[in-house]
């Protein structure tokens, strides 16, 4: 049996599936669900000081790129978006529930992780010390990354914190100060150089990094030339899952600090992307919005079920695999030329490669195509448009390759 368990910051996960802070975690009865679901760690919903932000703005939801398959009412359409805003609670109203979760989680072995965001600086003390002195949670996680306060107030509040690398920092150094537990600085895609975030919460104590938190974004529906939801929305979605990987290899390349992945996970698969690019965990939020808690135990099969099949005993096995295979682009010139090749029996000269090489390097002679060697770059298109697998990549020789690089306007 692969063994799923991790350790973070001297904190024992017994997996790497953890739920995010968001409304599956936004109260005891939420939480608990997740806990019961297998969940190897659980942030609670943030708190936050203003209480406007406890009704307001509207939580509404709009999917987007949302085909209805009413034959499968659970389908899942994989290029959707999650359009959307969200409340958060007062200590006053949300500390009893991180109290109530704390013994549901022990008893399930499932890390709990307080989740604070606040205006100011002194706001963001005063939060970690509630948390801390309240509640036995085993870490407690900034929100540098909430994309809201951006549209309405806060000094300091969420990604206006996390954006500016020595602002970050401070809340951080101060949030450390008072905290008995690892702190985890969540941080936001919404910055030039996250990874500059990265390193200044780190000098400034942060035990652990979640990449990353939501963008806002903006929506119309051009049939009624309405903003959808009235406005802007945080947003995220599968598709997100490329630029989070690229962020969390960035940090994974420079220093060693654990990661927390989230954003654009929504299996188990993509867990193991995570873990490879370098978290050591992964955080979920989309997927059990849409598709319920029982995906957290079908993740769990799948990242156990891939282990098994490749024959990984634990998941420091593969964890930051893929880092060491990254070239930069200035290694580019280190690794092969391409060509394409064509197989005349499975080619039936339909011209689909014909329109997609921009270096007019395929003709179609008596219904076969044929790659013109001084043309092709190898740039790969071709191959993966042909509807019948009839292209194949091979070795090419660099200085034809360099010829035909040469413009020709
Ligand atoms: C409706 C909603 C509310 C959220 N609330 C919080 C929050 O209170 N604190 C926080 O750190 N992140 C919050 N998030 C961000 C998620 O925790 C997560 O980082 C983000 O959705 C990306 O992960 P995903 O692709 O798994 O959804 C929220 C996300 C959504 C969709
Ligand atoms: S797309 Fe494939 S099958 Fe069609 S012409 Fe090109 S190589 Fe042949
Ligand atoms: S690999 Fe690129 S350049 Fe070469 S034939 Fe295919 S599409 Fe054209």
């Amino acid at each position: 049996m692969a063994d799923l368990s991790v350790k973070i910051a001297g904190v024992d996960f017994k997996n790497p599936v953890l739920a995010s802070s968001c409304p599956p975690t936004k109260d005891v009865r939420h939480a608990k669900k997740a806990i019961k679901a297998g969940c190897g760690g659980i942030v609670m919903k943030s708190i936050t000081v203003d209480p406007w932000f406890t009704k307001y703005p509207y939580p509404w939801v709009k999917l987007l790129n949302w085909e209805r398959r009413p034959e499968e009412p659970r389908y899942t359409p994989d290029g959707f978006s999650f359009y959307s805003r969200g409340v958060m609670y007062t200590p006053d109203q949300f500390i009893p529930q991180l109290k109530e979760t704390e013994k549901a989680a022990k008893e399930a072995d499932c890390v709990l992780i307080g989740s604070i965001m606040g205006y100011t600086f002194e706001d963001w003390v005063s939060l970690s010390q509630m948390v801390d002195s309240e509640v036995e949670t085993d870490m407690i996680e900034c929100n540098l990354g909430c994309p809201h306060p951006q549209e309405w107030t806060g000094e300091t509040g969420g990604k206006l914190a996390g954006s500016t690398p020595k602002v970050a920092a401070e809340v951080i150094r101060r949030v450390k100060e008072n905290s008995s537990v690892p702190v985890i600085a969540k941080l936001t895609p919404e910055t030039g150089d996250m990874v500059a975030v990265a390193k200044a919460v780190k000098e400034a104590g942060a035990d652990v990094l979640t990449v990353m938190n939501r963008f806002l974004g903006f929506k119309i529906d051009i049939e009624t030339g309405q903003p959808e939801l009235s406005g802007f929305a945080g947003i995220g979605g599968p598709w997100m899952k490329p630029l989070t990987l690229r962020w969390i290899s960035k940090i994974t390349q420079v220093m060693d600090t654990p990661i927390l992945g989230s954003n654009g996970a929504m299996d188990g698969r993509d867990t193991v992307e995570f873990m490879m690019a370098g978290a050591k965990a992964v955080q979920f939020c989309t997927a059990i919005l849409v598709d319920g808690y029982g995906v957290v135990g079908r993740i769990i099969k799948e990242v156990e079920g891939f282990m098994e099949e490749k024959g990984y005993g634990s998941l420091d096995e593969y964890i930051g695999a893929a880092i060491k295979h990254i070239h930069e682009y200035k290694q580019i010139p280190e690794l092969p030329v391409l060509l394409a090749s064509v197989d005349a029996e499975r080619c039936d000269g339909c011209a689909r490669c014909v329109g997609s090489c921009f270096y007019d390097a395929i003709n179609i002679v008596e219904k076969l195509a044929i790659i013109d060697p001084e043309s092709c770059v190898g740039c790969k298109y071709c191959e993966q448009v042909c509807p019948h697998e009839a292209i194949t990549m091979v070795e090419g020789v660099r200085e034809k390759y360099l010829k035909a690089m040469e413009p020709k306007f």
